[in-house]
């Protein structure tokens, strides 16, 4: 069983697999469609939301301050060594699945999965987090036209309960009520554009891009309008208010303003020279948007010094940029209404990459059995991957309806930074176990430099996360292996070839239902605790997360227990 996990993928068979023509999609993407798709992915809530959090340091995390400038290149510079990676694979593998199907020539099934089962954090988790901040900038835009949301219907419950604001929500029968509509609203609306074609997609994309790069520009101008160049260099001092810890937490936050250059490869099966455009796609974008974030970043912190965004709530911080234009120009609610629509439009082209992103990889996933092969069908007519869209927007739509912003924003970092390790990882792989294959594009100096950089770059930014999202990010990896253990394992087209039985046994069976309970357990057990704190409060009944965490231990010892014996068996009727 152990080999079969690591059972590769040969590349020639992905590539034929994708040529078939049963499930194949409509090539119309050229390389200006793919940059500008890329900056549609990148260009959003990073960076009209995250950066006066990042900034500041709130949550007892260290805020960056100017040296926010400093984040944005040290974080580039992480994302580069990954960009040359997946531009290497993008140019070699032309398929939809992007990490995934690199990691299943490379890694292996059991890895590919977990990447491909990651990839959701990073679409689909990520995506919730920029549909709660186009809300909260659309409310304002709205607000700036006259118009007022009702409150309840623009956040979720737990942040009207941090924020404080439980007693403006309705109440039914004594239950307060808080949906985020505006949230949902959004991306049930991209899930229609998607559903209906790709080609609309991106010239609608191109559209955005050009409308959000418009109202950057504008926002540039208006702060050099507002503050002379010599006092933003005054509130630059002091750069680093606390030291490098602040630099690179602030570098970790803000990792989310970057991702989406990855996203480019998704579109692979839709480009029509992949091997060209693909890379220039990837490269050209990461570049286009550093340039433009160090700008901001720099006229950010110009505008307003350290200590005054220290005194703001997260709520004002969410929308950072709109919050330093109103502290220069207080009352001039034209030039907020005009940033605030520019970020709604920014929003909803990450929206529109992302959504359109993560059917393809679950297309791909199930297109080698471990997904049920419905996620791999095509509309007739439009030649989209429908039903994926429409489930991707309803489970998207869903969650960004009752979640709060912080919360998905770092689950989204924890995830992507582990795909884009592994991706590095791939790469040296590859060099060696496939070296005479084609490559249009290569990652310079050789196998090893820059993507070792890569994958040692992104573990740091892992460390400088909060240990809540680590809990998430291992609860939702174990869940995915017992998915994979149910149904994947079983289904897998490369593992029928190579003889596995199509039918999950009863030790598979144990092994995954011990898996999902451990999973359960993983999100049981307090958030912000370390393992030893937590065994602690389970034997101590009166601490304050006592039943969290006794709960939390007791699933995970049963699911240990079961998947052991779930595994005894499985390799015994195996002999
Ligand atoms: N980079 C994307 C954004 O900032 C995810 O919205």
């Amino acid at each position: 069983m152990i080999r079969g996990l690591f059972q590769t993928k040969r590349l020639d068979d992905i590539l034929a697999a994708a040529a078939s023509t049963e499930h194949t999609l409509k090539r119309t993407l050229g390389w200006g469609h793919v940059t500008l798709l890329g900056i549609g992915g990148i260009i959003g809530a990073g960076i009209f939301a995250t950066v006066g959090e990042a900034a500041a340091g709130v949550g007892g995390k260290a805020g960056a301050g100017p040296s926010l400038m400093l984040s944005f290149t040290i974080t580039a510079l992480v994302c580069g060594f990954t960009a040359l990676c997946y531009a290497e694979f993008a140019s070699m593998v032309p398929i939809s699945g992007s990490a995934y199907t690199y990691a299943y020539s490379t890694l292996g099934e059991l890895v590919a999965w977990i990447i491909g089962w990651d990839l959701i954090l990073e679409y689909a988790v990520g995506n919730t987090a920029v549909a709660i901040s186009w809300a909260g900038y659309f409310k304002t835009f709205l607000r700036g036209c006259g118009v007022d949301v009702p409150i309840w219907l623009a956040i979720d419950y737990r942040s009207a309960v941090r924020d404080g604001l439980v007693d403006q929500l309705p109440h039914v029968f004594g239950v307060p009520i808080a949906f985020n509509v505006l949230a949902f609203g959004i991306v049930a609306a991209i899930t229609v554009l998607l559903v209906w074609g790709i080609k609309e997609s991106a010239r609608f994309n191109a559209g955005m891009v050009i409308v959000k790069l418009i109202v950057l520009a504008f926002f540039v101008v208006l702060a050099f309008y507002y503050v002379s160049p010599t006092q933003m260099v005054k509130n630059w001092h002091p750069f680093q208010p606390t030291g490098w810890k602040g630099t690179f937490t602030g570098a970790a936050v803000i990792f989310f303003a970057y991702i989406g250059f990855d996203a480019v490869s998704t579109v692979a099966e839709e480009t029509r020279n992949p091997k060209r455009d693909l890379p220039i796609g990837i490269i050209a974008s990461l570049v286009i948007c550093t340039v433009i974030y160090i700008v901001v970043a720099g006229v950010f912190s110009g505008l307003m010094p350290f200590e005054e965004l220290q005194k703001r709530p997260k709520t004002e911080l969410a929308e950072s940029l709109t919050m330093a234009l109103d502290y220069v120009a207080p009352h001039q609610t034209w030039a907020t209404t005009i940033v605030a629509f520019g970020s709604v439009v920014a929003h909803t082209a990450v929206l529109l990459v992302f959504q359109m992103g993560q059917p393809r990889i679950f297309f791909s996933i199930a297109r080698d059995g471990l997904l049920p092969p419905t996620f791999a069908r095509i509309h007739p007519r439009f030649k989209t991957p429908h039903i994926t869209t429409i489930l991707t927007g309803v489970f998207v739509g869903t969650v960004a309806g009752v979640s709060n912003i912080d919360e998905m924003v770092a689950l989204t970092n924890i995830g992507t930074l582990f795909a884009f390790a592994l991706v590095c990882i791939g790469i040296t792989i590859l060099r060696h176990t496939d070296a005479d294959r084609p490559r249009p594009f290569r990652v310079p100096f050789g196998a090893w430099l820059l993507p070792m950089l890569g994958v040692a770059s992104c573990m740091f930014l892992m460390l400088y996360l909060p240990p809540a999202s680590w809990w998430r990010f291992i609860g939702w990896l174990v869940l995915g292996m017992s998915v994979y253990l149910a149904y994947g394992y079983s289904h897998s087209t490369v593992g029928r070839k190579a003889g596995r039985s199509p039918f999950a046994s009863l030790g598979l069976k144990a092994m995954a239902l011990g898996v999902l309970l451990i999973a359960i357990g993983l999100f049981v057990v307090p958030h912000d605790a370390l393992p030893a704190e937590i065994l602690r409060e389970a034997f101590n009944p009166t601490g304050a997360t006592h039943t969290h965490s006794l709960y939390g231990i007791v699933l995970i010892s049963i699911g240990l227990v079961l998947s052991a014996a779930g595994a005894a068996r499985a390799s015994t009727s195996r002999r």
